[in-house]
C-alpha cells in the first residue's frame, strides 16, 4: 500500500519536474531573442557539385577516382593519413597488382616498424597491406607542425562533415582574401574575425579561419596521368570524389542492393494483392441484398408498438 502511494508521488514528482523544465524552456525560447552571431553572417553554405556517385543509380567514375587519388598522393598525403584505406584497396580504382605494389613501395611516407635486430622503433617502405600512413609520428608532432591544429585522418571525413563531399569541394576552393571579402549584405570582415597568425580565411570553415594553408593553389599543380586539364576546380572535385570512395567504397553495392530490394518488395506486394483477390473471390460474388421479408414475431412487435403509439398500420 505504502509502496504504491510512494511510487505515485515519485511519478508525480517526475512529471512535475519534466513539465516545469518544458514550460521554462518554452518561455526562454520565446522570450530571449536569438543571439546575433557575427561569424555566422560571414559563413557560406557549401556549393554543390555533380559527381557520378550521387543519386540512387550512382556509380563511381574510376578515372575520376584515379585522378582524385593522384591529388591526394601529391598534395594531401603530405599532412593527412587515410587510416582506414590500405594500398591494396586501390585495386577497386582499376589499378592492377603490379601497379598497387609500385605505388606502395614508392610512397613518400614510410610506415612505423620495429628494427628486427635492435628492437628500436624504425620505419620502412609500405607494402600493399599497409594503410596510408600519417607523415607525423604522433599527434604532438602533427600539431607542432601545423600551428597546433591536427590534420584529421581523411578516410571518413566525407561522412564526418555536414554536406560531405560538397563541403570538402567548397572548402578546398573556398579560400578568400579577408581584406576584400564581403558577405551577402556587403559587409566587410570585422577585425576580430580576421585570421590570426598561421590561420587562413575560409568562409566555408565553421569558424571562418582554418589552420590548413590552401592546399590546391594553381592550375596544373598536378599533372594528370589521363591528360585531363588540372584546373583548381577539377582537382578539388576529383579529390572530393576520391574521398567519397574512401568513406564508402561499397556505395555501388548499396545502390544495387537497394534496387534489388525495391524490385523484390514490389513483386511481393503484387503477389500478395493477387492472393488476396483469389481468397476472397467467392465471397465477393455473393452480394447481400435486402429481401423485404420480416420474421413473423417481429412483425407482431412492430404492430403492437404502432398501436401503442396511436399509429394506423
Ligand atoms: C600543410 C598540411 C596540409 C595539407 C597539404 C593539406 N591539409 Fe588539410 N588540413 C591540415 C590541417 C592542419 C587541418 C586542420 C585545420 C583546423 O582544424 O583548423 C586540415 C583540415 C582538413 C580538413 C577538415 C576541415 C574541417 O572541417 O575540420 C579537410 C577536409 C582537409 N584538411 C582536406 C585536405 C585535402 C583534401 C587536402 C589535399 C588537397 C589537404 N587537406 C591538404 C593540413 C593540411
Amino acid at each position: 500500500m505504502f509502496v504504491r502511494i510512494g511510487a505515485f508521488f515519485v511519478g508525480l514528482a517526475f512529471v512535475g519536474v519534466t513539465l516545469f523544465s518544458l514550460i521554462t524552456g518554452v518561455i526562454a525560447y520565446v522570450t530571449t531573442p536569438a543571439e546575433e552571431n557575427v561569424a555566422e553572417t560571414f559563413h557560406l553554405h557549401p556549393r554543390t557539385f555533380d559527381v557520378s556517385s550521387n543519386g540512387p543509380f550512382g556509380t563511381f567514375d574510376r578515372r575520376q577516382l584515379q585522378r582524385g587519388f593522384q591529388v591526394y598522393k601529391e598534395v594531401c598525403a603530405g599532412c593527412h593519413s587515410l587510416n582506414y584505406v590500405a594500398f591494396r584497396d586501390l585495386a577497386a580504382l582499376g589499378y592492377d597488382e603490379a601497379e598497387v605494389k609500385a605505388i606502395a613501395s614508392q610512397w613518400q611516407i614510410e610506415v612505423p616498424d620495429i628494427n628486427p635486430d635492435t628492437g628500436e622503433p624504425s620505419t620502412r617502405k609500405p607494402t600493399p597491406a599497409d594503410r596510408f600512413p600519417s607523415p607525423y609520428a604522433n599527434e604532438v608532432a602533427a600539431r607542432s607542425a601545423n600551428n597546433n591544429a591536427l590534420p584529421p585522418d581523411l578516410s571518413l571525413i566525407v561522412e564526418a562533415r555536414e554536406d560531405g563531399s560538397d563541403y570538402i569541394y567548397s572548402l578546398l576552393t573556398g579560400y578568400r582574401n579577408p581584406a576584400t571579402f564581403r558577405n551577402e549584405k556587403g559587409q566587410t570582415l570585422p577585425a576580430d574575425l580576421r585570421p590570426g597568425n598561421g590561420l587562413h580565411f575560409n568562409p566555408y570553415f565553421h569558424n571562418l579561419n582554418i589552420a590548413m594553408p590552401p592546399p590546391i593553389t594553381a592550375d596544373g599543380q598536378v599533372t594528370y596521368a589521363d591528360g585531363t586539364k588540372s584546373t583548381v576546380d577539377q582537382m578539388a572535385k576529383d579529390v572530393s570524389a576520391f574521398l567519397i570512395w574512401t568513406a564508402e567504397p561499397k556505395l555501388e553495392n548499396r545502390h544495387r542492393t537497394g534496387w534489388a530490394a525495391m524490385i523484390f518488395l514490389s513483386i511481393a506486394t503484387l503477389l500478395g494483392y493477387l492472393a488476396y483477390r483469389n481468397v476472397w473471390r467467392d465471397q465477393k460474388a455473393k452480394p447481400v441484398a435486402y429481401t423485404g421479408t420480416m420474421k413473423p414475431e417481429n412483425r407482431e412487435k412492430r404492430d403492437e408498438a404502432s398501436r401503442e403509439a396511436g399509429l394506423n398500420t
